[in-house]
C-alpha cells in the first residue's frame, strides 16, 4: 500500500481509500495521513517539515480579527479581483490548493467556489471542512475537479482565479517549506497555460492570475497588473 492512515474513520476497505492509494500508486507516492485535531493531516517523507492540513476556522478567524483594523480595500489581491465599496464578486477558484486565497476572498465577503483537482489535496479540503463552522463558510463551496474541464460549464461568477504552480525558469527563490511539501507531490501545473487560455475565452469580467512577482506572464498582453512584494496579479479583461 502507498497510503499510510493514521487514525481517523478512512478505512482501508471504503472506494475513498481505494481512490487516494491508487491514485498514489500510480504517481509513485509514498504518503502518510494522520488524524489529528479533528480532521486529516498529511506528513511529508521529510521528518524535519511539519505536516500540513488546511485550518480553516483558525485562518478565517485571523484575517476577521486582522481586517477589524485594516482595510479591505487597501489589499492588493482585493484590488485585483475587484472588490471595491459595496462590491463583492462571485469568484471561481481554480486552483483551491490549500485555500489560502479562497479563505481570504471569503474574509472579503466574497462568495468562492473553490476547486482542486489533486486527490490527496481535495482530501485535505474535504477533511477540514467536515471540522470547521465559520460562518462564512456559508458563501464557500468546494468542488474536486479538474479546471479545464469545469470550464465547459462554467457557473455564474463574475471572477475566474487561477494560481498554478508554474515555474518559469528565472524563478530563484525557494518556495515556503509548506509549499515545498506541496510541490513534492502536486507537481508543476505544467497545462497552466492551457487552462489560462480557456479561462480567457469564458472571463466573465476579469481573469486573474497569480504568480511570483518577477515571473513571466503565462499569455499575453495583460490588460492590469497589480503588484505586491512577492506576488503580482495579472488581470485579464474580457
Ligand atoms: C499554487 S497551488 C494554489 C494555492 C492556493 N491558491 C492557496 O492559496 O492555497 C495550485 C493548486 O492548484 C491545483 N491545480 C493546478 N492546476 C489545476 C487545474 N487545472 N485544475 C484543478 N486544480 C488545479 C494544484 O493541484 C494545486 O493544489
Amino acid at each position: 500500500m502507498n497510503l499510510k492512515i493514521l487514525g481517523g474513520d478512512l478505512q482501508i476497505e471504503s472506494e475513498q481509500f481505494r481512490h487516494l492509494n491508487n491514485y498514489c500508486t500510480s504517481q509513485g507516492l509514498f504518503l502518510t495521513m494522520e488524524w489529528k485535531n479533528g480532521q486529516y493531516w498529511l506528513h511529508s517523507d521529510d521528518p524535519k517539515e511539519r505536516p500540513i492540513s488546511v485550518d480553516i476556522d483558525r485562518d478565517l478567524q485571523r484575517h476577521e480579527l486582522y481586517f477589524k483594523s485594516a482595510s479591505i480595500l487597501r489589499e492588493v489581491p482585493a484590488k485585483a479581483i475587484g472588490v471595491k465599496g459595496g462590491v463583492r464578486p462571485k469568484i471561481l477558484d481554480l486552483t483551491g490548493g490549500l485555500l489560502g486565497d479562497s479563505l481570504l476572498f471569503l474574509s472579503y465577503g466574497c462568495e468562492v467556489l473553490a476547486l482542486e483537482r489533486n486527490p490527496i489535496i481535495a482530501f485535505l479540503i474535504k477533511s477540514a471542512l467536515k471540522n470547521a463552522s465559520h460562518p462564512l463558510l456559508q458563501k464557500f463551496s468546494f468542488i474536486e475537479s479538474e479546471a479545464f474541464t469545469f470550464l465547459e460549464t462554467l457557473p455564474n461568477v463574475d471572477i475566474i482565479y487561477f494560481d498554478p504552480m508554474f515555474e518559469d525558469v528565472n524563478e530563484k527563490s525557494l518556495p515556503k517549506k509548506e509549499m515545498r511539501i506541496f510541490r513534492s507531490f502536486v507537481g508543476s501545473d505544467k497545462d497552466a497555460k492551457k487552462v489560462i487560455v480557456e479561462a480567457k475565452k469564458l472571463t466573465p469580467k476579469r481573469l486573474v492570475v497569480k504568480r511570483p512577482r518577477l515571473s513571466a506572464t503565462l499569455m499575453d498582453p495583460v490588460d492590469v497588473i497589480f503588484e505586491g512584494k512577492a506576488t503580482r496579479y495579472d488581470v485579464y479583461l474580457p
